[in-house]
């Protein structure tokens, strides 16, 4: 007795009022169709398809190697979508299908066991997962006999009024006996006032044919779908709260985890500390006692154990061990600042590295550049690198200091121990040791203020 799924995601998305397919729509890192697949992964699922309809090969694109997809050419209904995802998975007789939403990502997966287990244990033809939320609107309410078996779903569009009353809603997960589902399927009609073959109505045609449906309930939060953005603001929410407990559960310090955007992906060592809005995105990996914010974004970075990091923004860049970033800094991809280096106020920095204990505090353009070890890039230094055409390389050694504004006109190298005089327009390279000079002399005008005082006083009328 196998255990299959089909997860439906080919809907338009309508109330998304967006280009983008629906469950494409990303919340807390991941597209909302890859939430799903997480947890159906997580649940001992043998094998599973996904139907796509809308940017089919996008939503094909997101999903994890081994889900297959189904092709729902028209969005017909939910009904429809099951079977054109139940042809493609071609169950056994006895296995059990789950079908599932592509747009609910708080469910967990040990309620998917738990509805697993209870449709296993009773040997029902269909178990439906329903929750009572606060506000069923937009729901399929669930209808139950005077002794609480479960009749059937009515659609929100097709309800009485004292159907509408109901509050317990289907939440369109469910476990049916493979055997069954098929020619329930088969034989959905779309007359409703959609004009769409509902998989809810497979559950009355159960009912109909003496099979036995069951019901789960889950938590009314697990149970809420993403149909408008409304909806997944309040997703993306719930997330943020489980993702950060359990960050901090872990021993992340988090100055007010309201305020602490975490993508799923991220990785955070014990002892992270966060202060207030403070965005992690992407791949980005934090180590051990690093201090992170107030206020920065960072986007597929490492950082290393004990770095600073505020008041910044940081993309595909690498901190090393107790670097400090900040405040005003932009690292961009490439940005390569290792151990107990600096990037201070107002610094940008691409595509280069940033030798151990190297500092570059103030002001600065840092691109295409590798500089050595315990160098200084004085205020107002900037990398010349790009000549119109082509971009250049800066090289600068260990034990440099670079003047304050200092142009290094690309490609150029400065070698070990050696300066730049402040000002300097550098475009030959400079031997180690030595002192590059490259600016005007300065002249003196004697007298100047006291004749121009008085010149000014003569054209006085
Ligand atoms: C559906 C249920 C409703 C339930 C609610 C729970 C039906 C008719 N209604 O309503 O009872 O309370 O979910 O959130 O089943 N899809 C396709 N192809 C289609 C239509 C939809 O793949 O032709 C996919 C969508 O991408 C989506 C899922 O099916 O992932 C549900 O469709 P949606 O339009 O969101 O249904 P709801 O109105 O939310
Ligand atoms: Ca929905």
């Amino acid at each position: 007795m196998g255990l299959k799924a089909v997860v439906l995601g080919a809907g338009k998305g309508t109330r998304m009022k967006s280009d983008l397919a629906k469950v494409l729509h990303e919340v807390a890192g991941r597209p909302l169709v890859s939430w799903m697949l997480e947890i159906v992964a997580a649940s001992g699922i043998d094998e599973t398809v996904v139907v796509v309809g809308r940017q089919a090969d996008d939503v094909a694109a997101v999903l994890p190697e081994g889900v297959r997809t189904a092709l729902q050419e028209k969005q017909l209904g939910t009904g429809h979508a099951a079977r054109v995802g139940l042809e493609a998975l071609d169950p056994d007789d006895d296995d059990i299908v789950l079908v599932l939403p592509g747009d609910m990502p708080l469910i967990r997966h040990e309620t998917l066991e738990h509805l697993v287990e209870l449709h296993r244990g009773t040997g029902a033809g269909a178990t439906l997962l329903s929750c009572r939320p606060a506000d069923p609107t937009g729901y399929g309410r669930i209808l139950r006999d005077g002794a609480d078996h479960v009749l059937g779903i009515v659609e929100q569009r097709d309800a009485s009024d004292q159907q509408l009353a109901i509050r317990e809603v289907s939440t369109s997960v469910y476990a049916f006996a493979a055997r069954h589902l098929r020619p329930a399927l088969a034989d959905l009609s779309n007359d409703n006032s959609q004009g769409e073959y509902y998989l809810t109505d497979v559950i009355a045609a159960f009912v109909a044919d003496g099979l036995r449906v069951e019901a789960l309930g889950a938590d009314a939060i697990e149970g809420e779908g993403v149909n408008s953005h409304d909806q997944l603001a309040a997703a993306a929410a719930e997330l943020r709260r489980r993702i950060n407990r359990s960050w901090m559960r872990s021993g992340v310090w988090m100055q007010d985890p309201e305020r602490t955007y975490i993508d799923a992906d991220v990785t955070l060592a014990p002892g992270v500390r966060l202060y207030a809005d403070v965005h992690l995105e992407g791949a980005t990996a934090i180590d051990a006692d690093a201090e992170v914010g107030p206020s920065v974004y960072v986007r597929d970075c490492r950082i290393g154990a004990g770095a600073r990091i505020w008041y910044s923004v940081l993309r595909q860049a690498d901190v090393g061990i107790q670097a400090e970033v900040g405040p005003y800094v932009s690292l961009r991809p490439g940005a390569d600042l290792r151990e107990g280096s600096k990037a201070g106020t107002f610094v940008e920095i691409k595509n280069s590295v940033v030798g151990k204990d190297s500092k570059v505090p103030h002001l600065a353009y840092v691109g295409d550049a590798t500089i050595g070890e315990g160098s200084n890039i004085g205020a107002g230094t900037i990398t010349v690198n790009y000549d119109g055409h082509q971009k250049h390389r800066t090289m600068i050694g260990d034990g440099v200091k670079i003047g304050s504004d200092t142009m290094l006109v690309a490609p150029v190298s400065v070698g070990d121990d050696a300066w730049t005089a402040a000002g300097s327009v550098i475009t030959k390279d400079v031997s180690p040791g030595a002192l590059a000079v490259a600016r005007s002399p300065q002249k003196e005008v004697p007298g100047y203020a006291a004749r121009r005082r008085a010149r000014a006083e003569q054209e006085q009328p």
